[in-house]
């Protein structure tokens, strides 16, 4: 699929790879219709992407929340006709091990932060997964979803609700691939590594320095390295229900 004149929603698009995505899309020519729970990194952006001269919108949407969303995605086809692709990327962490025990204490893995993961990571992305294959098939437009999910899918350490919504992830895209592919739309997945926005920055400096050096490629990624993955998989249309792993040859 051509980017240029395309309706691109893209989802935790106030900062990190989000942003990068919405930039990116933005520089060539789509139009782009930001999602974020953060109205001050949605401003900022939307600011950047006036002073580029590039056409965009942008909405205070909560991913988890069902009414937000269907009413963005209405928004999004009032202002530009139609969706032509979602880049559902709104993800959060809330690492904690399953029991730990240190020195006579013990902590269990809360439940809150189980279902906050769960219901950020997974219903957002069902719910925004949706309502972009409903407004594609309404319009009666092709379309691509491309869903990012980690390599934390394969299991990691600390991330048991993590782990289990990035797997998740690429079971939706699998499932949805083959539903809508009578449709003409296309479903995907990118499963970074360690790329540098401000999700890795909040892990401890230690510890993110000894995945560093585990890393073949010895840094973090960059977030414009993910940008170009997703852009490549708007672009190449046979590339369907695959997920692309980019993590500078480091596996879980
Ligand atoms: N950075 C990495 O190393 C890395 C690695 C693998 C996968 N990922 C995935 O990539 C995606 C983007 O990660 P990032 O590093 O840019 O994270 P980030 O924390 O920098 O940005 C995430 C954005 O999502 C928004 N968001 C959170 N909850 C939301 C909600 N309920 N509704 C709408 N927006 C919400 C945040 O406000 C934020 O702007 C996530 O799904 C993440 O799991 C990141």
């Amino acid at each position: 699929m051509e980017v240029k004149d395309r309706v691109v929603v893209i989802t935790g698009a106030a900062r990190g790879l989000g942003r990068e995505c919405a930039l990116r899309f933005g520089e060539r020519g789509a139009k782009v219709a930001a999602f974020d729970v953060d109205w001050e990194g949605l401003s900022s952006l939307k600011e950047e992407m006036d002073g580029n001269g590039n056409s965009s919108l942008v909405r205070v949407v909560d991913v988890t929340d069902e009414e937000s969303v269907m009413s963005a995605f209405e928004a999004v086809v009032e202002t530009f006709g139609r969706v032509d692709v979602l880049v559902n990327n709104a993800g959060i962490t809330g690492d904690h091990l399953l029991v730990r025990r240190k020195e006579g204490d013990v902590r269990k893995f809360p439940l809150d932060l189980w279902n906050r993961v769960i219901s950020v990571n997974l219903t957002g992305v069902f719910l925004c997964g949706r309502e972009a294959a409903y407004w594609m098939t309404e319009k009666g437009n092709k379309g691509v979803i491309v869903n990012i999910s980690s390599i934390s899918r394969h299991g990691n350490i600390g991330q048991s609700s993590y782990s289990a919504t990035k797997a998740g992830v690429v079971a939706l895209t699998v499932t949805w691939a083959k539903e809508l592919a009578p449709y003409g739309i296309r479903v995907a997945a990118v499963a970074p590594g360690f790329i540098d926005t401000p999700m890795a920055r909040a892990v401890p400096e230690k510890v993110l320095e000894k995945v560093v050096s585990q890393i073949p490629a010895g840094r973090l990624g960059k977030p414009e390295e993910i940008a170009s993955t997703v852009l490549f998989i708007v672009e190449n249309d046979y590339v369907n229900g695959r997920v692309i792993e980019v993590d500078g040859g480091l596996r879980l």
